[in-house]
């Protein structure tokens, strides 16, 4: 049987390693599919201009400058859009679709801002659309939503998401250097942009909730409807009074369906030590799902040419049974066939236990008085924690509190950021000592 033609627009990391793949694994490829897949044209803006080693990888495959003549060329079969962003993108994406060709995308800013509207439009023409790239590169996860786990009822979903800001968590732990240092470390490797706020500020991970929510709830959530919350005011003495507490710090994103509606949130939280979550260190990404027939996890790198290669070459291979009608794979890549409208219940009504770091400049009272603060809202003090051999002018120190509901919390931080003692503002993170309840106490 004749090979099956793929174009790829965008040679940049995630294309470098798709043209890798489809190149030293074409053996496999062929024999898993009956058939081979070959790239027959690839672009970016600048590959007539400068050498591009991704090209070269299949030097037979015409190169252009213009995504417009891979999505209209007669002898591309699938298109795969490794551009980013929600501007070209979006053109290659839904000119590709209406064209009949099957797509194949990494962008989760694309899908998270306009995927269900752009599956809506093109699905009933008989439209294909693969995104296993999108959320934890190389853990096939909206997968595992979509079809291993479709007969189940998810109730919670709880993930690192990001592995640049994994990895600058875990160096701090690990090494006791401050943010920016690990911040510096991380993008000499590879692992932050040079604008990493998209990273450090919880954006990207916002975006991965957002199509899991669609996938796992089915709800069209937007970003921008998703609490957020960055890592950037983490700082080494917070991993160490976490400890005391028998916990570590990550970025979480959490999803809990509750009897109003569904609760979602990204943000970095106290984690239980012996919580599976807890192990996950460096690049890694990983993802807890309770349903009620059950929890599973999911681990891997998150990240990457090679594994997030992976995921777009496997979709690839969908695409091109679906071209081949080997396995007709018409199903949306939202795991639903209309998705409802999103029902959120404010992060401010969710019930637990909160770490809280302060700055002061110490003097008599300084505890009573944060006390009184928390007890005119109903909220009480569990415990209170105090490295030694601080400065007194700037003294860090933790309570955490009993489980109270974050408006309380929210009341009482509105009177404490008043007091004339604080160095800076107090940092309040949510604990969750076990994924058992999924990120709620109530
Ligand atoms: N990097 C990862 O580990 C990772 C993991 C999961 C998902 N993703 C997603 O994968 C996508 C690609 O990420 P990346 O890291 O590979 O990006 P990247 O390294 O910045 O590469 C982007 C590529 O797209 C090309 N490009 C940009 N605008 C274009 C246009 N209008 N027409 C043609 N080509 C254009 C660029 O070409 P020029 O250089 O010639 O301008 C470059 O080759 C993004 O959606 C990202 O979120 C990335």
């Amino acid at each position: 049987m004749s090979s099956v033609r793929v174009g790829i627009v965008g040679l940049g990391n995630v294309g470098r390693g798709t043209l890798r793949l489809l190149r030293d694994n074409a053996r496999e490829i062929e024999a898993k599919l009956g058939f081979g897949l070959r790239v027959s044209a690839v672009c970016s803006r600048s590959v007539l201009r400068r050498r591009s080693a991704a090209a070269e990888l299949h030097p037979t495959a015409r190169k252009t400058a213009d995504w417009q003549d891979i999505v209209r060329d007669p002898r591309v079969d699938v298109v795969a859009e490794l551009v980013g962003g929600t501007g070209a993108a979006r053109r290659i994406v839904e000119t590709a679709l209406a064209a009949g060709k099957p797509v194949v995308t990494a962008n989760k800013e694309l899908l998270a801002e306009h995927g269900p509207e752009i599956w809506a439009r093109h699905s009933s023409r008989g439209g294909w659309l693969g995104c296993e790239a999108a959320v934890c590169g190389g853990i096939p996860v909206l997968k595992a939503l979509r079809e291993g786990i479709a007969g189940d009822r998810i109730d919670a979903l709880v993930g690192i998401l990001n592995g640049t800001s994994n990895f600058i968590l875990t160096e701090i732990e690990r090494t006791g250097s401050p943010f920016g240092d690990v911040l510096e470390e991380a993008q000499s490797r590879g692992y932050a942009e040079a604008d990493p706020s998209a990273d450090v500020d919880g954006h990207d991970a916002r975006s991965k909730l957002a199509i899991l929510a669609a996938l796992g709830f089915g709800e069209r959530v937007l970003p921008e409807q998703i609490a957020v919350e960055g890592i950037r005011r983490i700082r080494n003495i917070d991993f160490a009074y976490a400890g005391r507490l028998g916990h570590t710090i990550r970025l979480l994103a959490r999803a809990r369906r509750e009897p109003g509606g569904l609760r979602l949130a990204v943000g970095p939280a106290l984690v239980g030590k012996n919580t599976i979550l807890a192990g996950v260190t460096g690049s890694y990404n990983a993802m807890w799902v309770q349903g009620n027939g059950g929890d599973t996890f999911y681990y891997g790198k998150g990240a990457g040419p090679a594994p997030t290669g992976v995921a777009v070459v496997s979709d690839l291979m969908s695409a091109a049974r679906s071209v081949r009608e080997t396995a007709a794979e018409f199903a949306s890549p939202f795991g639903h066939a209309s998705l409802a409208q999103h029902s959120p219940v404010s992060s401010e009504s969710e019930v637990r236990q909160f770490y809280l770091r302060f700055r002061v400049r110490d003097r008599p009272g300084v505890l009573a008085s944060l006390a009184s603060k928390f007890a005119a809202q109903g909220v009480s003090v569990d415990a209170v924690l105090q490295e030694p051999h601080f400065d007194k002018n700037d003294l860090p120190f933790v309570m955490t509190l009993e489980p109270a509901e974050r408006s309380a919390l929210s009341a009482a931080l509105r009177e404490i950021r008043e007091l004339d003692f604080l160095v800076d503002d107090p940092l309040a993170l949510p604990m969750v000592p076990t994924l058992a309840d999924g990120g709620d106490l109530r």
